[in-house]
């Protein structure tokens, strides 16, 4: 079945504050590139899964994003990344935990998805990488470095990092940000996929692991896609993304799917945001935190959720 319009919703975090206006702005340019990027791929024929594997590699090569380059350090001062990706139509879910100094995490992702053992963590990644012969890649961006020399001078009282890497440099606040990337993509064929990639909360503890690579924070079927950022405990405890998907795969409305689920999480004082498709078209978003960084391109036109009032929200476009 051909439909006419792809869809692409994409996110770059969640949590309390932008910042000042100038980083908004740089926010924006840079979230509308990629999904701009995403959305042509679509357009030309490629498969939902490819797309979200474009969208992941993009957001993970800007520093602008918690996710790759330009990933929070954990509490030794190493960089661990973590990415799941999710083919909705395959119904098969690959992933990778705790990988470091390769650039673009989703890449292990993808490559695991025929493979039966689908998703590796620390050594296996390690060895992963090994077999796909990746470049050995830095992803400790200068900014990165000082905010976690900052933290240890303070003796890391912060109990996170702050994880929306700044356009320019502004003093950063311990809890203002919490963030994840996110691609989600309904191609011209009526197929779903999604991607989550992340450098984690910063500043965890070692072996930590974060809901990106786990189907609370990356699920799909035939019948919707869902990725989540956040504080990813709460994700965990809410199993979020699996608990939209399979609301919508049983039958009910993503709005409604959405708004049930943000209730309960608002509820429960959960800190996260989500977005998401469904296979008719429907791009959603929801959050209980203060803002959630989302770009969208529904065929017609480009939107954001830059600018949305604080506290829990859902939507669809
Ligand atoms: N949601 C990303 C993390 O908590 O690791």
């Amino acid at each position: 079945m051909t439909q006419a319009l792809p869809k692409v919703i994409i996110h770059g975090g969640a949590g309390s504050s932008h910042g000042h206006r100038e980083r908004l702005v740089a926010l924006r340019e840079d979230l509308y590139s990629i999904v701009k990027q995403v959305y042509g791929k679509a357009e030309a024929g490629a498969s939902a899964r490819d797309c979200v594997v474009l969208g992941c590699q993009l957001m993970e090569d800007s520093p602008h994003f918690n996710a790759g380059y330009g990933s929070v350090l954990q509490s030794d001062g190493q960089v661990r990344m973590s990415a799941g990706l999710m083919d909705g139509e395959a119904q098969r879910f690959s992933g990778i935990i705790n990988v470091s100094r390769v650039r673009h995490p989703i890449d292990l992702a993808a490559y695991l998805q025929p493979f039966p053992d689908r998703v590796l963590s620390d050594l296996g990644a390690v060895e992963l990488a090994r077999e796909m012969a990746i470049a050995p890649f830095d992803p400790i961006t200068d900014l990165r470095l000082k905010e976690w020399m900052q933290e240890r001078a303070n003796n890391f009282q912060s109990p996170m990092a702050g994880v929306v890497a700044e356009a320019v440099e502004v003093p950063a606040t311990s809890e203002s940000r919490r963030g994840t990337i996110g691609v989600v993509v309904l191609d011209m064929e009526g197929r779903l996929a999604v991607g989550t990639s992340t450098g984690g909360k910063g500043l965890e503890r070692l072996g930590r692991v974060s809901d990106s690579a786990t189907p609370a924070g990356n699920y799909a079927t035939g019948a919707a896609a869902v990725s989540c950022t956040g504080i990813g405990e709460d994700i965990l405890d809410e199993c979020l993304a699996a608990r939209i998907v399979v609301r919508v795969t049983d039958g009910m409305d993503i709005a409604a799917a959405f708004k049930k689920s943000f209730a309960e999480a608002t509820a429960n004082g959960r800190d996260f945001g989500a977005i998401a498709l469904s296979h008719q078209g429907d791009i959603a978003w929801g959050k209980t935190s203060e803002v959630l960084i989302a770009a969208y391109h529904t065929g017609e036109a480009i939107g954001d959720t830059l600018e949305l009032n604080s506290g829990t929200l859902t939507g669809v476009v």
